[in-house]
């Protein structure tokens, strides 16, 4: 099965940056605890400065990691991810933030050992790409993601999606059979559907906010996949299952 059949299945979960409710988001720990309790993973991917694809939702390293406690690197402030080497992502701790009493320290998360994790448990997986315009070039960003997918030969249980739909559109260039989302937070772009087709996407990805009845049939029957993110209310989720939403994003796992 790719990725585009499972998306006919329907009523499906996605683990948000993995188990991000019980265990650090975006961490192979909270990967491992998604296992068995969701149809696919989500995870952000962006590039650390020597261009290494590695998991973190935020531009910056403060929230979800140790660094504002490390004096030696205080200089480094606002310890934006693209200003940091590999290795030096590679000393922080990504665990510990999320207790409140004990340290449970977690390693940087590549987006090569991330795929490595899905293909062995044999997942799906959405990797966002995080919107780097202005730090990395587009074909530049694109071409590592797609040499990750091939090295870890992911690319039939991936959906790729980016709020920078540039990206979108290049990986269709490379690669046409990759399965694509758009996503948006605000607003819906104009004249949505032909939008959506001009960018060959597969599936649209939204805000609950900006999610009523009347958009995802207008999706469903012009035969895109819908999804909507966040969703940690179960009364909603059955609403939007209701509307013909096709998978949903939830900090919970609610299988
Ligand atoms: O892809 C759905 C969702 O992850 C988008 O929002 O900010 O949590 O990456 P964000
Ligand atoms: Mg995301």
């Amino acid at each position: 099965m790719n990725f585009l059949k499972l998306l006919n299945l329907s009523g499906l979960f996605a683990a948000h940056r993995g188990a991000r409710s019980i265990a650090p988001e975006n961490t192979l720990l909270a990967l491992k605890k998604s296992v068995g309790h969701c149809d696919f993973v989500e995870v952000d991917v962006q590039l650390s400065s020597d261009e290494v694809a590695i998991i973190m939702h935020d531009d910056t390293l403060e929230r979800t990691t140790n660094i504002s406690q490390i004096d030696s690197l205080k200089s480094r402030k606002p310890y934006r991810v693209c200003d940091f080497t590999f290795e030096e992502l590679k000393t922080l701790d990504y665990g510990s933030w999320f207790y409140k009493e004990k340290k449970q320290k977690e390693a940087v998360l590549t987006l090569h050992d991330t795929l490595a994790f899905i293909k062995k448990n044999e997942m799906f997986i959405n990797v966002e790409i995080k919107d780097m315009y202005g730090l990395f070039d587009d074909e530049k960003v694109v071409s590592i993601v797609i040499d990750e997918i091939k090295k870890t030969d992911m690319l039939q249980s991936v959906l790729i999606s980016s709020f920078r739909h540039e990206y979108l559109k290049i990986l269709k260039e490379k690669l046409p059979d990759i399965p694509t989302a758009v996503l948006v937070e605000d607003s819906h772009p104009d004249n949505l559907i032909e939008y959506l087709k001009e960018l060959r996407a597969d599936a649209y990805s939204f805000n609950n906010e900006l999610a009523d009845e009347k958009i995802v049939k207008k999706l469903r029957e012009a035969g895109f996949y819908v999804g909507v993110y966040t969703v940690n209310d179960f009364e909603r989720v059955k609403e939007l299952f209701g509307m013909g939403v096709n998978y949903i994003f939830s900090d919970i796992l609610y299988k």
